[in-house]
């Protein structure tokens, strides 16, 4: 099949890491880059880390508002799937980039394969909610991560085309966790970033969600993570540049004990987390690598999608949305500052992750499916040109 597969955010880079190779085994990939995220740090860096082929095409939106971005998405997306005729459009997850490249396919008749179909935190006030319930009702192939991501979607009456295939993410935390158990993993990023960091001495954080930008959000959480740093146990915090324009802007201090690094490489971020005392996030990559790692997750969201980190007794994860007192008072329990280290050194010398093999089985869905006859792309005013061929 010949199949144009669309990316735009960093974690659409590290899914597409583990899915590429194995596409490009069996089927003609043609890799679309819509520039939602475009520093260094954020997307550049992972081509190069991860072995990504370069874009096809990178239309190139960085940055914008909802509406605006998105708009933009579908002008330069509309010409390269009319231009390409492909079999299907595959998109992953559920950022604006996936809605654009699920939304510009479906109107022109081409069908869509989502990756990551079924998750629902239930909370329409999210950007991605929407951006998943739509990808979802456009896909005819739905690969879903989790049984109850296809619950999810039996729910919504979508049967047809739905199969559990695992965790891409799942995957490449596999195959790349060998490389960070070692303390010395640990070392050589505390070197590169000089900071004092030893396994269980720090807690590592992330937060980039836009109902965690708001003023009243960021000085919560501020004053969270201010309060989860002990003297000896400070916070990294990986900020997304978005979340540091946010606090620029709104005029946020961060607190004594939070130390701001840039965003961090794939290997990077996977070797903060492994040896931490434990993690703070919003993010639902973040929250799941924790969660596979063993490694205490406090989520800064009031909900989630990934309900199977949360969910038991026992779990690894834990919402705490921005209380501060529960923050603190589960921080206590499930890393002690006398315990953190000890904890830590056990669980990085025990790792040994599977992976889920959710590649394979996408491409043998996609392999196995019935020849889609090409579509005869619909006709539409205007036409527009493709924007021409780029690498990074
Ligand atoms: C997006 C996704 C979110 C995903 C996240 C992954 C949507 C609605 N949100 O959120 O689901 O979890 O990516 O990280 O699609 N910025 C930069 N440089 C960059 C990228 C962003 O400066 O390379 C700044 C810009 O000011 C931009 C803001 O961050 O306006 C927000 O970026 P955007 O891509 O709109 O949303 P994210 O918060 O990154
Ligand atoms: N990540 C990274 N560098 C960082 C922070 C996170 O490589 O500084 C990785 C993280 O390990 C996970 C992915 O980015 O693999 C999660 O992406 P993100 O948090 O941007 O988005 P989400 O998963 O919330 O959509």
């Amino acid at each position: 099949m010949r199949i144009v597969s669309v990316v735009g955010t960093r974690p659409q880079l590290i899914k597409a890491a583990t899915l590429q190779p194995v596409l490009r085994r069996e089927h003609q990939e043609v890799f679309v880059d819509t520039g939602q995220h475009y520093d260094e740090a954020m997307a550049g860096s992972f081509f190069t880390e991860l072995g990504l082929a370069a874009p096809d095409y990178s239309i190139g939106v960085g940055g914008g508002g909802q509406g605006d971005q998105t708009g933009r998405m579908l002008i330069g997306l509309e010409p390269v799937i009319r231009e390409e005729r492909p079999d299907a459009v595959l998109v992953y997850g559920d950022t604006n980039s996936t809605l654009a490249g699920a939304l510009a396919a479906a109107k022109l008749g081409v069908p869509v394969a989502h990756v990551e179909a079924g998750l629902r935190s239930f909370d329409r006030s999210m950007p991605e909610e929407l951006n998943r319930v739509v990808a979802d009702h456009l896909s005819s192939w739905l690969f879903a991560p989790t049984p109850a991501a296809v619950a999810n979607l039996a729910a919504e009456g979508i049967t047809a085309g739905v199969t559990e295939v695992g965790d891409l993410m799942l995957d490449l935390a596999a195959r790349v966790s060998a490389e960070v158990r070692d303390p010395a993993a640990l070392a050589s990023v505390a070197a590169r970033l000089s900071l004092w960091l030893k396994p269980g001495n720090y807690l590592f954080a992330t937060i980039h969600r836009a109902e965690n930008r708001t003023p009243k959000a960021m000085r919560a959480w501020a004053e969270l993570l201010g309060a989860v740093a002990g003297p000896d146990r400070p916070v990294v915090l990986a900020l997304h540049p978005g979340t540091r324009e946010a606090l620029r802007a709104a005029g946020v201090e961060l607190p004594d004990g939070i130390l701001v690094i840039e965003p961090q490489g794939y290997r990077t971020s996977l070797a903060l987390q492994l040896h931490a005392a434990a993690v703070l996030t919003d993010s639902g990559g973040v929250q799941r690598e924790s969660a596979w790692l063993g490694v205490p997750c406090l989520v800064l969201r009031s909900t989630t999608e990934w309900v199977e980190t949360v969910g038991s007794e026992g779990s690894s994860a834990v919402l705490v949305g921005l209380d501060r007192d529960a923050a603190v008072r589960e921080i206590e329990a499930r890393a002690p500052a006398d315990r953190s280290a000890a904890q830590s050194v056990r669980r990085a010398a025990g790792l040994r992750l599977q992976g889920s093999g959710a590649a394979e089985r996408i491409v043998a869905l996609l392999s196995g499916a019935r020849a889609v006859e090409r579509p005869a792309v619909r006709p539409g005013q205007p036409q527009g040109q493709p924007p021409a061929k780029a690498t990074r």
